[in-house]
């Protein structure tokens, strides 16, 4: 077992869409941070709560690997990442514990303009060019069809125009990289937005305490915004 620890560490993104608003929502539940010289690690001045900045994608990991007890991330990267991980035979350790309300936007697929669609079937045969290989294969798998996942890191919106897919999988929030991209929205696999994710299994130690105490001002904050 992971020694007992008596500070609450959270995961957030460094730089990029969610970064300012979650840290925005985390001082608005009453806490302030000292950040260290390379901006990585913020400990936690008002509350025994301290903050590890890094990129989202890494941050379910952190969370099952115990290095950080929360996060804040996109529900699209947990839940890829939570079906990625039960793809291959493991355990989940971690799941969202609160919708946030910001950072919203959603896994859709997109085919060219041109495109006369109709119904999914259509994609039988084809291959789809996406970053969530397992988000996507689920939902092929519920749709009964059998088509091609091309795995893409990053600019999956051109893979269409370069002839590597014959259409996209990606998150679309304004939808200007679709428009840009010459291609349309037809099926959306998941409404997301910026969710807490900590783990299955509650915290053992005075963790525990802290996290309660953060979810009551979390929930205090969100009921606020809306
Ligand atoms: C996402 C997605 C699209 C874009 C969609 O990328 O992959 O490229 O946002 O947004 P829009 O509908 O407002 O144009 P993101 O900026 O998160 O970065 P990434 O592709 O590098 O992960
Ligand atoms: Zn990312
Ligand atoms: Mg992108």
């Amino acid at each position: 077992a992971a020694p007992a620890r008596d500070r609450l560490r959270i995961a957030i993104q460094k730089s990029g869409r969610l970064a300012e608003p979650a840290r925005a929502l985390l001082s608005s539940c009453g806490m302030s941070w000292r950040e260290s010289r390379d901006r990585l690690f913020c400990y936690g001045e008002t509350l025994p709560v301290d903050l590890l900045l890094v990129r989202d994608d890494d941050i379910p990991g952190l969370i099952a690997d115990g290095v950080c007890d929360l996060g804040i991330v996109g529900r699209n990267v947990l839940l890829e990442q939570d079906g990625d991980r039960r793809g291959n035979g493991r355990v989940p350790s971690f799941r969202e514990w609160r919708a946030l309300g910001f950072g919203g936007c959603r896994l859709a697929l997109a085919v060219p303009e041109s495109c006369d669609w109709r119904s999914p079937s259509q994609l039988a045969g084809r291959r789809i060019a996406t970053s969530y290989p397992a988000l996507l294969s689920q939902w092929l798998e519920r749709e009964g069809i059998a088509a091609e996942v091309v795995v893409l890191l990053g600019s999956v919106e051109i893979a269409p125009r370069l002839g590597q897919a014959d259409a996209v999988c990606d998150l679309v929030s304004s939808g200007a990289t679709l428009t840009a991209n010459q291609l349309k929205p037809v099926e959306t696999l998941l409404e997301s937005e910026a969710v807490l994710a900590g783990p299955v299994a509650p915290f053992d130690d005075v963790r525990g305490e802290l996290a309660d105490l953060l979810l009551r001002r979390l929930d205090g904050a969100l009921r606020i915004r809306h």
